[in-house]
């Protein structure tokens, strides 16, 4: 029985950047991107030295590189100030007056920061931070909503050497308790309220749950953004705009060492107390600004534009730090994809003049659901790049994504990375790399990546097996913040000095990384080691079909049968011939081995509130008719009891 992932996908569509778009590229041609990336892995300290001298660094570092797996110091004995890097070098230049951030709120208010605003506000917050006697290294919790003074914060902590740990809005005061914990946080910055498809977010009412539990909190700081009554306790809770109000707009950086803590962010593990992902300085900056100039390809005159939450890793390295660091205009947003309709990031597009966007397979799902009557509305000539990251891409959503928004022109770069990695790893370079859809591809520069099985021996091409980094990489984990023996085991305990990322993948005979799915997302069926996502990307290729989510459960024979739980396009109504063609679609795509046992159709599937599918939720529901397990991570706690009334009506019919 073969203990390796099988693949049984395949696509033949592939599509090369038109001459104009590669002619203006970094990266032009295939042969420059293989060069270019044969010096990086056989001399990482050249290749990684010239991206990080494009930085100001206040002390040149001693040595690229020291390694001990699994520890890593990148440009020792280096000194720089993150925030410098990402502000004042742009606001004491030729940027000066060049927008860094466009902001619009989900009401339709906008506000714009030149290079030069930012440096006055992240200088006077951070002056703010210090008189409240937050010092280097001090932990400081993140809990805003999608403001410019999220980033403001971000980048103050950065500024006077304090660690950031981000908490996405969406949280609960229980997840807030636990990484205040975790952290041993002595600050929390946080807004009175945010808006989320046109209800406000009682941010600081949470926050204030959260301080009944944990008491080493001294000092809470609270951005006016909803005007909204809100309670403010003497001597520990102060508004953000009087205490801006008393200081200068002047602050002098401090550079810090190049390994100094800049942020935990805590990531979910699939089961288990959320892990406090630490990353540190020089190397972060140096991995997150040069994927950002030569995935992204930002130049002087683009509008970026990342839709993500600054709550999750794409937010700190590819809404902060990496833009920013490219001195390039972005385009922030507050609120909810769909609000008021599904046409609000194509109205922004058009009326900001969005040259590259950059969002998640959950949400171009979303909108092909919701019909292509929104994105026809807009002029989207504006765009020349798109981008995706979180998930393998379904192949027909990738099809849409490049049809209907970059009008067939817009080449996509499909991301692979984690919140352990920091940077993308694994993503097409937009002018040269031929594109497939549902594949991120090949290694950006540096990455050593590899399938291996489970001995550890690399695998063929169209063997699935274990995605690992065999070599270390500037914006890499330094930690699971204060708990070595679990990072150890996590990351690097499967095989010696190799860090295992926990996806199933394949490589295809260019080379080509095809991620089928999180390793614990794998069936086993009659002895078949089947991703979920190729299962379901089958299913979305299904003309009614808008998104899928696919399970294993115990099957006497089988080991494990495959169920599908599928949502359908607007407007389709679906039956048990639907159910029936829809296994039948599956085996004539991947073949009879992937076909569910079971068909579920739901217009609701279980996401978190980054939109990742809960499998785990779903699996508990098909075994045992109930959910036991933790749901605070859960979006819409509604589904599960139309979730579980779907399934137990089926066993009984
Ligand atoms: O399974 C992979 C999937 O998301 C995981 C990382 O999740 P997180 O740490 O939350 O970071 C998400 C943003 C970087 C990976 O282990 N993943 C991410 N990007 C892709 C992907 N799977 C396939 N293709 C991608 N482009």
């Amino acid at each position: 029985m073969s203990r390796n992932i099988e693949s049984h996908l395949s696509e033949d569509r592939e599509f090369k950047p038109s001459k104009d778009f590669a002619r203006k590229a970094r990266i032009s041609s295939m042969a420059q991107y293989k060069r270019m990336h044969k010096e990086s892995i056989e001399k990482p300290h050249l290749f990684w030295a010239r991206e990080a001298k494009e930085l100001d660094w206040s002390k040149k570092w001693d040595k690229v590189l020291e390694w001990n797996a699994p520890d890593a110091k990148w440009f020792v004995g280096g000194k720089l100030n993150v925030c410098e890097n990402c502000v004042d070098r742009h606001a004491e230049g030729s940027r000066k007056n060049k927008a860094a951030i466009i902001w619009e709120g989900e009401l339709g208010e906008k506000r714009t920061l030149t290079y030069q605003q930012l440096q006055k506000e992240v200088s006077r917050f951070a002056n703010v931070l210090e008189s409240q006697g937050i010092k280097s290294k001090d932990r400081v919790i993140i809990y805003m909503p999608m403001t410019p003074e999220a980033s403001i914060a971000m980048l103050a902590c950065a500024r006077i050497g304090a660690v950031h740990s981000v908490i996405f809005g969406g949280f609960s005061a229980d997840s807030i308790v636990d990484r205040l914990e975790d952290s041993q946080a002595s600050a929390v910055i946080t807004a009175d309220g945010g808006y989320r498809r046109g209800k406000v977010v009682p941010l600081k009412e949470n926050v204030d749950a959260a301080l009944k539990k944990y008491k080493k909190c001294r000092t809470v700081i609270v951005h006016q953004r909803t005007g909204e009554k809100v309670s403010m306790k003497k001597g520990r809770d102060y508004w953000w705009h009087q205490e801006t109000e008393k200081v200068s707009s002047i602050h002098k950086a401090k550079a810090f060492d190049s390994e100094h803590p800049l942020f935990i962010l805590y990531t979910s593990g699939s089961t288990g107390k959320p892990k406090g992902i630490l990353h540190t300085s020089g190397g972060y900056l140096t991995g997150t600004y040069s994927t950002c100039k030569y995935i992204f390809d930002m130049n002087d005159d683009d509008v970026y534009w990342c839709t993500a939450d600054v709550g999750w890793i794409t937010g700190h390295s590819y809404i902060v730090y990496g833009p920013l660091a490219n001195g390039v205009t972005q385009v922030m947003y507050e609120g909810a994809p769909n609000y008021p309709d599904f046409g609000r990031f194509w109205k922004m597009i058009e009326e900001y003049g969005v040259t590259i966007f950059y969002t998640a397979p959950t949400a171009i799902r979303a909108f092909i659901k919701a019909g292509d009557q929104f994105p026809q509305k807009y002029d989207l000539s504006s765009l020349r790049l798109l981008g995706t990251v979180g998930e393998p891409i379904n192949p027909e959503a990738w099809m849409w994504f490049h049809d209907k928004i970059g009008g067939g022109r817009c080449p996509i770069v499909d991301t692979w990375w984690q919140t352990e990695t920091g940077a993308i790893m694994i993503s097409p370079l937009p002018g040269c790399t031929p594109t497939k859809p549902g594949t991120a591809t090949l290694p950006f520069f540096g990455v050593d990546a590899a399938i291996v099985d489970e001995n550890g021996k690399e695998c063929k091409a169209n063997e699935g097996g274990r995605l690992v980094i065999r070599k270390p990489w500037p914006s890499m984990l330094r930690n699971i913040y204060r708990d070595k023996a679990r990072f150890r085991k996590t990351y690097w305990s499967d095989y010696s000095g190799i860090y295992t990322a926990g996806d199933g993948a394949r490589t295809d005979k260019k080379g080509n990384f095809w991620i089928v799915g999180r390793l614990d997302d794998v069936l086993n069926v009659s002895g078949h080691r089947l991703g979920t996502a190729e299962i379901e990307s089958a299913l979305v290729a299904h003309p009614t079909v808008a998104e899928a989510a696919v399970v294993g459960k115990p099957h006497e024979i089988k080991g494990q049968a495959v169920i599908a739980f599928v949502s359908l396009k607007a407007g389709i109504q679906g039956d048990s011939s639907l159910e029936t063609e829809l296994r039948n679609h599956v085996g004539k795509i991947i073949g009879s081995i992937a076909k569910p046992d079971e068909v579920h159709l739901s217009p609701m599937l279980p996401k978190t509130r980054s939109g990742k599918i809960m499998r785990r939720l779903l699996k508990e529901i098909v075994t045992t008719g109930n959910i036991s397990g933790n749901i605070t991570t859960l979006d819409d706690p509604t589904v599960i009891k139309q979730l579980i009334k779907t399934v137990t009506k089926k066993s009984k019919s």
